[in-house]
Parts: C-alpha cells; structure tokens; sequence
C-alpha cells in the first residue's frame, strides 16, 4: 500500500539543531525538494487544497514559499502572484508592514495582480509566528480579492501562529500538511 503523504514529507524535512542560532531547530526542506516523488506529492496536495476550497489565484511568500506555490498554482491551472520583501517588486505595489519579534518587517505585491472577484489561496513553507502569513491576508482584502484561505507544509504549533492568525482569517481555513 502507499505511503500517507504525511509521512512521505516528515520523512524528508531534516531538523537542523542551532541554526540560524542558538536554540532555534530548523526545519530544512531541502531534501524533499531533492525528492521528486515527495515534491510531486507535495505539489499534488496543495494544488487539492487549492481546488478544494475554490481558489482562482495563488500566492507565494517569497522566498520558500515560491517553490512551493509556483507548481501547484500550474498543477491547480491557477495563475501565481509573488508576496515579496519590501523594494523587490517595479510596478505600482500595495505594501504591509507587520511585527517581528523584535522590529517590523514589510511585504509587497503588485496592484494589479489581485483585484475583486480573486478568491486567493496563500502558500508557504512554514506558518511560525503568523505575522507573514496575516499581513499576506490583509493585502489581498486591501486589493479588493477575497481569501481562500492559507496552505502551509509545516505549522509550528508552539508559537501559536494559528491563533494570531485567527483574525485575518476571517474563518477562511488554515491548513497544514
Ligand atoms: C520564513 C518562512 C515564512 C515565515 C514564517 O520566511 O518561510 O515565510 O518565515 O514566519 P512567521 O510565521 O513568523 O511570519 P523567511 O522570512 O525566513 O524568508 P525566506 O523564505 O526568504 O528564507
């Protein structure tokens, strides 16, 4: 019998002890991209998940989350729109700034890639604090679009992001593989 998708990905994310510093374990998602049948399966989900809830368009946030967004908007037939770190973008852009622990941090998109009528899936590597993740749904209600919801690989329930996205949500679901 197959493997559940669950296991095929955990199998894959390689735990990095201090990295980028002292305490932190990262969650290194190199190796299943290496992989193409745990990317495949990856890319497969999302774009069910995207499909399931009824998205038209499909966010990324720079920069893991492009990897993953990218093939499963195409997977999902969807078009893909670039979240990016602040000064990135050439065009006219809608920016958001949000709290990092210690300072903020701002996010970017073009105008003109999200507009009413868009039903917006978000994609990203990781859901930690939320703070990108909510400020990526802020600016796609900003634009006029509506949210699908958000579709993360890993969600690090330890720091309670799920809740500091509840808001934003707006009872658009969060999903985690
Ligand atoms: C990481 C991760 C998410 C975000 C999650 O990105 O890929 O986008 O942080 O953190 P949060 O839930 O606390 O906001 P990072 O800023 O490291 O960027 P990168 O993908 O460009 O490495």
């Amino acid at each position: 019998t197959a493997i559940p998708v669950r296991d095929l990905l955990l199998e894959r994310i390689r735990d990095v002890a201090d990295y980028p510093k002292p305490g932190v374990m990262f969650k290194d998602i190199t190796p299943l991209l290496a992989d193409p049948a745990a990317f495949g399966a990856l890319t497969e989900s999302l774009a069910e998940l995207c499909t399931r809830h009824g998205a038209t368009k499909v966010v990324g946030l720079e920069a893991r989350g492009f990897i993953l967004a990218a093939p499963a908007a195409l997977r999902a037939g969807l078009g893909f729109v670039p979240v990016r770190k602040a000064g990135k973008l050439p065009g006219a852009t809608l920016a958001q700034a949000y709290e990092l622990e210690y300072g903020t941090a701002e996010i970017e998109v073009h105008a003109e890639d999200l507009n009413a009528g868009d039903r917006v899936m978000v994609i990203d590597d990781v859901l930690a604090t939320g703070g990108t993740a909510g400020a990526s749904l802020q600016l796609i209600r900003r634009a006029g679009a509506d949210v699908a919801g958000v579709a993360v690989l890993m969600e690090l329930g330890f720091l309670n992001g799920r809740l500091r996205l509840a808001e934003e949500l707006g009872g658009a679901p969060l999903e985690a593989l």
